[in-house]
């Protein structure tokens, strides 16, 4: 991965801070890790638009071919593909999760979890036009995590009026769905990108 030779510091994990700019640390004490990440959210960034973009493409080409309850056999087969094939591309693990999850898999852990509890609260508060996201480290990876909030071609399959039919072929692919009654605008999770430490930190004689 390309760092730029400059180096900030890590965001301590309290830091529970959502930033609509890149963050900016304080210095760290010379025995810490350095990385850039200014560098690393541009990059994580990235690779959020090729997931959105790779997930929408094929949920609205299903959607076409066959309706929805087509597209629901589409997403449970492809959305774990598609993270995969990122994955092995650019290096960097991806997921999503939310706090009302389709896929049991795709629960929060607990720290994921606190970060989307504010990213709820700034969407109901209405966070203007920019899009919050937020880094920190834990368990030796750096992790950034970007809010996916709910639009009017979701409602169809997560919304407040589901077709019956529709919502029964739902249940019988997922038991535990807890992902329905979401308006347009309300939070509907967050993708998550990150990489380990190591393969992202700067040279330790970097100037
Ligand atoms: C055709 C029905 C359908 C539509 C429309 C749809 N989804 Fe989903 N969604 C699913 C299914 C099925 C899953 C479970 C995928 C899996 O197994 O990983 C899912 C899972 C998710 C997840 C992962 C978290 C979880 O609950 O497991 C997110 C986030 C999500 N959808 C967001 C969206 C957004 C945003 C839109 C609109 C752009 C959307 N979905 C439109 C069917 C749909």
């Amino acid at each position: 991965m390309h760092i730029h030779p400059r180096y900030l510091a890590p965001m301590a994990l309290s830091a529970f801070v959502i930033a609509c700019t890149p963050e900016r640390a304080a210095p760290s004490a010379p025995s810490q890790t350095q990385y850039d990440t200014e560098a690393l959210v541009a990059q994580a960034q990235d690779v959020v638009e090729r997931f959105q973009t790779a997930l929408k493409t094929e949920l609205v080409s299903a959607m076409q071919a066959g309706g929805p309850q087509h597209a629901v056999s589409v997403c449970e087969a492809q959305a774990p593909k598609i993270a995969q094939g990122i994955e092995a591309e650019t290096g960097w693990r991806v997921q999503r999760v939310a706090l009302k999850t389709r896929n049991p898999a795709n629960q929060p852990t607990d720290t994921q979890r606190v970060v989307l509890e504010q990213f709820d609260q700034a969407l109901r508060t209405g966070v203007g036009a920019s899009i919050p996201h937020h880094s920190f480290v834990t368990d030796k990876r750096w992790v950034y995590m970007r809010p996916i909030s709910t639009q009017g071609v979701c409602l169809t399959c997560h919304g407040q009026n589901v077709d019956a039919d529709l919502l029964a072929n739902i249940q019988s692919h997922y038991p535990d769905d807890l992902a329905t009654g979401f308006a347009e605008g309300d939070l509907r999770g967050a993708f998550v990108i990150s990489a380990p430490l190591d393969t992202i930190s700067l040279p330790a004689d970097t100037p």
